[in-house]
């Protein structure tokens, strides 16, 4: 086996289980124009997002990393009508544009947008919580601080899903020098020691190389 074959896997796995999507992939290119790097989750993780969302009956999600909006068109499909899905993004430029997407995906009436740091916001979200899903997915040095805002912010029950918690490998180095390692590690401790946390975690391979996803729910 060869990362080689984990790409094509991964595109065998889309094509089979995913399927091709306008609006999701106008999403895409929107945010490649925009010159945003290509760092949203891989179809099959959207979709295992969506699916989440529907296995809890989520109506919901609160995101923190917006991005050009692919994972949050994902959830803002899953919740279905009447659901919500508050998307948070530090860049105002790719929230413009995951705007843009999102309203030509023909949910936008589902998703708000909001704009700033989400150390800054998430202290004003007292509506529409709690939160039944949370998708971190930002900056991987705040996570510890974004695990605690998701149990504060949820309930019982409530799903948490980190992104990112493999790094190639790199989170074994407990020396490691990476900022993104180190906040990933601490947030994995916590998802292991907090108890108001229940969390496993899956490494994944395919398009995005080696990495992995922590999925947990509140105590
Ligand atoms: C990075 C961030 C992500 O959310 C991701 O899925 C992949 C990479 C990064 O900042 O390197
Ligand atoms: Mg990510």
């Amino acid at each position: 086996p060869t990362p080689a074959n984990w790409r094509a896997t991964d595109d065998f796995l889309a094509e089979t289980l995913v399927g091709h999507d306008g609006a999701l992939e106008a999403a895409l290119a929107a945010q490649a124009a925009a010159g945003m790097p290509a760092i949203e989750v891989a179809p099959v993780s959207g979709k295992l997002l969506a699916l989440l969302v529907r296995i809890s009956g989520a109506r919901r999600v609160l995101e923190i990393g917006t991005l050009g909006g692919y994972s949050t068109i994902w959830m803002a499909r899953a919740v279905g009508h009447g659901g919500r899905v508050v998307t948070i993004e530090a860049e105002p430029g790719n929230a413009a544009v995951a705007r843009a997407s999102i309203d030509a995906a023909g949910v936008g009436e589902r998703v708000e947008i909001l704009i700033g740091r989400a150390a800054d916001v998430l202290p004003t979200l007292a509506d529409p919580g709690p939160f039944d899903l949370v998708f971190v997915d930002a900056d991987k040095e705040s996570n510890t601080l974004y695990l605690d805002w998701a149990a504060r912010l949820g309930r019982s029950g409530t799903v948490v899903v980190l992104d990112n918690i493999g790094r190639a490998g790199d989170i074994v180095d407990p020396d490691s020098a990476d900022s993104m390692v180190v906040g990933t590690r601490a947030a994995l401790e916590m998802l292991g020691t907090d108890p108001r946390f229940d969390a496993t975690a899956l490494q994944t391979v395919g398009i995005k190389g080696w990495d992995g996803v922590a999925i947990a729910v509140v105590a």
